[in-house]
């Protein structure tokens, strides 16, 4: 199969009305769309990506409205709908019987997030079904935010890739659910637990540390270079590899001992979101390089700091 990147949203549709697979930009990360509501074109997302099935996907509407066709909303979760959509923002609801099993894995609540590109909403106001789209990478690997990313693991699998442009937000939506009053969160991302709290008066609560699961089969890590990727005190890390060859990815202060052509510092002025948006280009440029391993500082515990933290974390898990 031939893969074709280009802007033509009206290809796209057509593509997707028929029950193929395009990937799609996102304002957090591209993903790989299909008609969710076509457990036909659904399946096809699973064997592109090589993704397990038991892993169920988020959906993607094109108004806050369309929401109430496919899940239902409590108050709460209405009003962090109405305040944090469009955004990097997805919500855990209990799902309407019109929403396939295929796509929540047996669960009776589904993932729902509308998306804050222009193109993407474009595309989803003219289809008259809601997109599901996991990450538009292979299993395990670091997700894509740019279309050629998207070209570099998928070509040859998928005939589309709709181009929107670099990814904005760069890290994956934040996932919550409405659990009686608390709001429950499944996954740090791209809207900060502060923006969150902001909405609700109140603090969310976060999803325990221990939080992967202990199954030795299921420890393979997520967002994972194939380049080992270790986490901690940069100094006593270069110390500890001064006999490899190694690449920090920092904010926004050179360290002593090396080249400075082998630290990646994510935003001059030590913006976290900023740092957030180049985080997993530098991952994929730096997996690309041939370097022995990759040693990562560990960011400052707020705003989009919790989200790189929490990637940066789960990317070393492999090679422990
Ligand atoms: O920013 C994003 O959320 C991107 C863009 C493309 O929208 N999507 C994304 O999808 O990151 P994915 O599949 O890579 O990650 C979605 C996460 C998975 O960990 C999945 O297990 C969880 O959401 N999830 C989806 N549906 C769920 C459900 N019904 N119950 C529990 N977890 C769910
Ligand atoms: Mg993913």
């Amino acid at each position: 199969m031939q893969t074709i990147i280009g802007a033509d949203v009206q290809a796209a549709a057509s593509i997707l009305q028929q029950g193929q697979l395009v990937a799609i930009p996102t304002e957090t990360v591209y993903g790989l769309a299909a008609n969710a509501l076509d457990e036909k074109a659904v399946v096809q997302i699973f064997e592109a990506k090589n993704r397990p099935r038991f892993n169920p996907l988020i959906i993607h509407v094109g108004s806050i409205a369309a929401i109430a066709q496919y899940a239902i909303l409590s108050n709460l979760a209405q009003t962090l709908a109405n305040a944090l959509m469009p955004g990097a923002f997805t919500l855990l609801l209990p799902k309407l019987p019109i929403v396939p099993d295929l796509v929540t894995a047996g669960s009776p609540k589904v993932a729902v997030r509308m998306p804050n590109h222009a193109l993407t909403l474009q595309l989803l106001q003219q289809l008259p079904f809601p997109l599901a789209a996991p990450s538009a990478n292979v299993f395990g690997y670091v997700s894509p935010t740019t279309a050629q990313h998207v070209y570099d693991g998928l070509s040859g699998r998928i005939s589309y890739i709709l181009d929107g442009g670099a990814c904005t937000v760069g890290v994956e939506s934040t996932i919550v659910e409405v659990i009686h009053d608390a709001v429950v969160v499944h996954r740090v991302g791209g809207v900060s637990i502060e923006a969150i709290e902001a909405v609700i008066g109140t603090k969310v609560q976060l999803p325990a540390a221990t939080h992967r699961p202990l199954t030795p089969g299921q420890l393979k890590s997520h967002y994972a270079t194939t380049t080992p990727l270790i986490r901690g005190n940069v100094s006593a890390l270069l110390d500890a590899f001064a006999d490899k060859k190694v690449a920090i990815i920092g904010l926004n202060t050179y360290y002593d001992g090396l080249p400075k052509a082998q630290q990646y510092l994510l935003s001059a002025n030590g913006s976290l979101a900023e740092a957030a948006q180049h985080l997993f280009k530098v991952m994929r440029l730096l997996d690309a390089k041939d370097y022995d391993v990759i040693i990562a500082e560990i960011f400052t515990d707020e705003g989009l700091g919790k989200a790189i933290n929490d990637r940066l974390e789960r990317a070393q898990v492999l090679h422990k």
